[in-house]
């Protein structure tokens, strides 16, 4: 039997890292980890209480919650992945709205907060067998996994992809709306103090604007296979 390895997905915004990982997790039998939604469920967190909105943030106050902060993923085969879970209530549908994606980078540029997610991330992955993926998974979280994928495509595709799967859900939101935040997010991620998106040395990058999902699935899986037969 191939011995389990550790896979860092990390990459901008809407560049299909879930599709990718839950697609490779469900075929090697392998724990697949979201980290973005466990930044999503934390700003929510701070929606709810009042701690952010459009014209203030209470970091400080949010610093101090967050030994009141329990998140975990329960498995819903229905789905085929793992749920987030706030303080024991299913988060799913609402860490996915653009108020959300708004507000998200915000709180994932604390330093506390990542400092808290990342160990909870580090001990979901002791064992290996797990595809995560973020942005700081092959620099920070993992810096030794096996195989490392960058995933990029341009500001437009993902900015289409998003709003595609938005308007689906029933969201009223406009392309340019979009686009705006895919470009705002990207120039947080990438300029934040802590853990900024940037490659890791050893990681591959797979540009997707021109690879449907079964392209992608397909050349990633075959870099599994190399890896592991060498192991
Ligand atoms: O992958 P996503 O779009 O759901 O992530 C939401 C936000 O969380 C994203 O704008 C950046 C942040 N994030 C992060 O800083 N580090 C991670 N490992 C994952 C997400």
């Amino acid at each position: 039997m191939n011995k389990k390895i550790t896979i860092a997905i990390d990459g901008f915004s809407s560049t299909g890292k879930s599709t990718l990982a839950k697609q490779l997790a469900n075929n090697l039998g392998y724990v697949y980890v979201d980290t973005g939604a466990m930044y999503r469920a934390v700003t929510f967190f701070a929606m709810q209480n009042g701690y952010i909105n459009a014209d203030s943030f209470d970091k400080q106050t949010l610093i101090n919650s967050l030994p009141n902060i329990q998140l975990h993923f329960k498995f819903n085969a229905d789905l085929g992945f793992g749920e987030m879970y706030l303080n024991d209530v299913n988060v799913e549908t609402e860490i996915r709205t653009i108020e959300v994606s708004r507000f998200v980078s915000k709180v994932a540029e604390v330093s506390e907060v990542r400092a808290k997610l990342v160990e909870q991330q580090k001990e979901m992955g002791k064992n290996k067998g797990i595809v995560m993926d973020g942005r700081d998974i092959g620099t920070v979280v993992f810096p030794n996994a096996e195989l490392k994928i960058f995933m990029t495509a341009s500001a437009t595709t993902r900015a289409k992809r998003r709003y595609d799967e938005l308007v689906q859900k029933g969201d009223k939101v406009t392309f340019e709306e979009v686009l705006k935040n895919v470009e705002e997010r990207d120039h947080i991620d990438t300029h934040r103090e802590d853990s900024p998106l940037v490659i890791a040395e050893d990681a591959i990058e797979i540009d997707n604007s021109h690879l449907n999902r079964e392209e992608q699935f397909a050349l990633v899986l075959d870099l599994v296979n190399d890896m592991t037969k060498t192991l």
